[in-house]
């Protein structure tokens, strides 16, 4: 499966940071292999791993080898392309804490570029986010800032807002904005990204876009997985931090923005930060009543969260949330929208559901509990991708019995055109230097801005409730409880949700 689009490729050399660990191998090698395997990738260009392993270029070549075959899908892997592939691959072993090591690299760079001040570099910081305030001022000391080098970062990018702030600061002294390429993958999956089509390349849902015709809005982006051996990076980051400052509330912004006047990196970014600026502040009422945070418990044979690798038995880390939200602008004041992330629930899925009001009377028969729904447009980023429509229809027969029933599209209906790994399209992007899809400062900092408050209302009440919910389960009941004053519901997905079920729980 190709993707369709071919970009004219552009010369780089990319220096991954955090070279053996678990990004890399899980999601960046197989990204720019899959690139390559493409032919998108220009012929002359280079990938450096830096971490502090001691390898040589060969043994780092090797090792990739080995974690492609694990992490490529068996029907992408082809061996000739991947030792071709490897060949590019290159190797530093240095501390990236450490200032004076920094020579190595430039050093290293020069003998790979053949230049004095080698160019078209692209940094990547897949390393924990300590180190993300760090490299930037060590490459600065070495002026591998220059000559137009970008610089990828992972997120969580800061902590809370003031560490936000200070790292705004800080890249702002290395480095231009154009440079610096803030990465958020969700916006990197097709099915996101046709959220903006969908509303803005077709007419019929644009005039019904609005507090007028719509009820409320759920977000989810659940996983059945637990946080498995990453214990060390999650506890204390939690699942406000780790999912919703950040992915939840893209798929916020993308569902909720205004029309951009242009569709480029400008046009599209100042739409996303006036939905954040937008985003109603969030009261002590709102702690109490709107917010529900959960942490998963053993259930049976399968481990509880504090049970976990290099998680502190008394964790009072988050690993569910639940918020209702508002947005204060003509198009959605009043229209609550529900998120939702969690760990060990009972399927993985992310999915956006808009709920429409309902007709202003029921005029045809019904039996109770059978009635047609109000109509609901379920946008599925993932898995089994694609956009569904609930509407009332009369049940064939003598009568009037309306029911409700599903127009659905899926993206495998589309044949042999890939979905493509959003890792892969934002790579690609970073190459070509846009930077449309990546998170700019501003949006960084509000976004922050608006969380602010409720992380300093957890560290205030240390006792704010943390409900245990068994692994398995769709999390803390009270996430229920909180959308009664609404007469809302959570449109949970049938179990064990895979790439070939239909929309099994309409
Ligand atoms: C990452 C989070 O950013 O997103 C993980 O750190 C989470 O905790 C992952 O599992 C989910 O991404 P995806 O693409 O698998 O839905």
């Amino acid at each position: 499966m190709v993707r369709q689009d071919k970009k004219n490729k552009q010369p780089f050399t990319m220096i991954i940071f955090g070279a053996s660990g678990d990004l890399t191998k899980r999601k960046l090698m197989p990204a720019l292999y899959e690139l390559f395997k493409d032919d998108r990738l220009d012929s002359g260009f280079s990938i450096v791993g830096v971490g502090r392993s001691e390898y040589s270029d060969e043994a780092f070549q090797a090792y990739q080898t080995e974690q492609l075959k694990e992490f490529v899908a068996d029907e992408e892997q082809d061996k000739t392309l991947m030792n071709e592939f490897v060949n590019h691959l290159h190797y530093v072993a240095m501390d990236s804490a450490n200032a004076d090591d920094y020579p190595l690299l430039l050093e290293k760079l020069q003998e790979i570029t053949g230049e004095k001040q080698p160019s078209h570099l692209l940094f990547y910081l897949a390393t924990p986010p300590s180190l993300y305030g760090k490299i930037p001022l060590h490459l600065k000391e070495v002026n591998l800032n220059q000559s137009g080098a970008r610089i990828i970062v992972e997120k969580p990018f800061g902590y809370d807002l003031q560490s936000a702030q200070e790292l705004n600061e800080i890249y702002a002294s290395v480095f231009e904005e154009e440079q610096i390429y803030r990465i958020d993958h969700f916006l990197g999956k097709e099915t996101a990204q046709n959220i903006l089509a969908f509303r803005f390349a077709n007419c019929i849902f644009e005039p019904i876009w609005n507090r007028n015709y719509i009820d409320y809005v759920e977000v989810t982006a659940v996983e059945s997985l637990g946080i498995e051996k990453r214990g060390g990076f999650y506890d204390g980051v939690g699942a406000l931090r780790d999912m919703v400052q950040n992915h939840l509330i893209q798929l916020v912004a993308l569902t909720a923005m205004e029309p951009p006047v242009r569709f480029n990196a400008d046009g599209f970014r100042n739409e996303v930060v006036k939905v954040y600026d937008s985003l109603r502040p969030l009261t002590d009422e709102d702690f109490e009543e709107h917010v529900v945070r959960g942490q998963y418990i053993r259930e049976g044979n399968k481990p509880g969260y504090r049970e976990e690798e290099n998680v502190p038995s008394t964790s009072r880390t988050e690993t569910y949330i639940a918020m209702k939200i508002g947005i204060e602008n003509w198009r959605w004041s009043g229209v609550p929208f529900y998120i939702r992330t969690g760990k060990a629930l009972p399927t993985k899925v992310t999915e956006i559901v808009v709920h429409f009001k309902k007709t202003p009377y029921q005029m045809f028969q019904c039996n109770e509990g059978d009635c047609p729904d109000a109509n609901k447009l379920i946008i599925r980023i993932q898995p089994n991708e694609g956009i569904v429509l609930r509407f009332g229809m009369k049940k064939p027969g003598t009568g009037f019995d309306v029911k409700s029933v599903s127009m659905d599209f899926t993206y495998d209906k589309l044949g042999d055109v890939s979905i493509g790994d959003a890792y892969a399209r934002l790579l690609e992007d970073c190459i070509q230097g846009d930077q449309t899809l990546f998170t700019r400062s501003d949006a960084v900092e509000s976004s922050w801005r608006f969380f602010a408050p409720l992380l300093d209302y957890w560290k205030e009440n240390e006792d704010a409730p943390l409900y245990g919910y068994p692994v398995g389960t769709w999390g803390p009941l009270e996430s229920e409880a909180m959308m009664n004053d609404h007469d809302a519901t959570w449109t949970n997905p049938c179990k064990n949700l895979t790439n070939t079920d239909q929309y099994c729980e309409l």
